[in-house]
């Protein structure tokens, strides 16, 4: 059966580091409230880059650091929600700045959950033998929905892209996923609604499309689902916690993972945590830290890795890799 392998990873951070401190001059804020609930010490905040400028940088160095001519890439999926237009895709833009000819090209909504969703379709496509190799990025400017006068959200989230390479292999890769959605409680944490403004409109006017955020559901959410979605990968596959070498998980809060650790009995050292200096970057969080610990040598062939997104939707899902 044909695997798909994860064989290059890498991110692009906007320049500009915004601190605690520094949000503490826009809002009412300190660097000590912002830190306790979340770990979140300072994020990257676009000045100039749309998310396609973000994923075009990215996808570049993969594509260079693996020496894959472009016309070899046969897919091209960025997970975002937070496109710079509703079409083309940023995934078409992507395809178009590097000239990646051949490759059929789409973006994916699934939130902070966005990334496993587009790995998981690249996978589906891979075993299918329609594609052998792709191009996969999570990638977000948040900052362009994020309201800055309101303190419950502007301090949580940031822009950046990740993305990795997978290409048909004999062994390894993806092992297994578990992946669910809940549109039920999708309530909880909404974003980018678009007013209609025909002139035969007669709909309610709503907001102005700001992230909306129910933090206490979207706790209870997380430290609920995913430990169970952890565990169903684990148990479906008879690999144990302990052979698991990093837990990588969405990046939105580390209270929600220093929680999901202690809920799974795992050394929270296992869990990978960047947010003290990315923030909450959705659909680019979980490239962007596997991106980080391949840079600290911290991927070595043959480790087993889970990876695990949850989110807005509400969206989450598990996956047991092998590298
Ligand atoms: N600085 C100072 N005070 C603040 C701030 C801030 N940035 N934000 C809120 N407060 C105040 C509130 O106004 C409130 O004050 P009040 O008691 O006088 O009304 C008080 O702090 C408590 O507010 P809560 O919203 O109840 O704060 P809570 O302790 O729940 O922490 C947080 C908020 C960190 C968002 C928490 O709910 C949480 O961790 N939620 C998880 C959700 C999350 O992390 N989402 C990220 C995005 S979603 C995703 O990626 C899946």
């Amino acid at each position: 059966m044909i695997k798909t392998k994860l064989v290059g990873f890498e991110r692009v951070l906007p320049s500009l580091s915004v601190t605690n401190d520094d949000l503490a001059k826009l809002v009412d804020t300190s660097d000590e409230w912002i830190s306790s609930r979340t770990g979140i010490r300072a994020r990257h905040i676009t000045t100039d880059q749309n998310t396609s400028d973000l994923c075009i940088g990215t996808a570049k160095k993969l594509l260079e650091k693996a020496g894959w001519e472009s016309e070899s890439v046969d897919m091209i999926i960025v997970g975002t929600v937070t496109p710079d237009y509703s079409t083309p895709s940023t995934a078409c833009m992507v395809q178009a700045a590097l000239g990646c000819v051949n490759a059929m090209c789409f973006d994916i909504s699934a939130a902070c959950s966005g990334f496993i969703y587009s790995l998981s379709v690249a996978d589906k496509f891979i075993k299918s033998k329609t594609v052998k190799r792709a191009i996969v990025l999570g990638a977000e400017t948040l900052s362009k929905i994020t309201d800055w006068t309101d303190r419950t959200t502007c301090v949580l989230f940031a822009d950046g892209a990740g993305g990795v390479l997978v290409e048909a292999a004999d062994e390894g890769g993806i092992l297994y996923e578990d992946i669910h959605s809940d549109g039920s409680k999708g309530s909880s944490l909404v974003a980018g609604y678009r007013q209609n403004e025909n002139p035969y409109y007669k709909g309610e006017a709503k907001s102005r499309g700001y992230i909306e955020m129910n933090g206490r559901d979207i706790f209870a959410f997380a430290t609920r689902m995913v430990p169970r979605s952890i565990k169903a990968v684990l148990e479906n596959t008879d690999v144990g916690a302990d052979e698991i070498k990093y837990f990588v998980l969405h990046q939105a809060n580390k209270r929600i993972n220093e929680l999901i650790a202690r809920k799974l009995k795992v050394s929270e050292d296992k869990f990978y945590s960047n947010i003290d200096h990315t923030g909450n970057t959705s659909g680019g969080s979980i490239p962007i830290a596997l991106a980080e610990m391949n840079e600290k040598g911290l991927l070595k062939k043959g480790d087993k890795i889970i990876l695990s997104g949850f989110g807005g939707g509400l969206t989450w899902g598990t996956m047991l890799i092998e590298l």
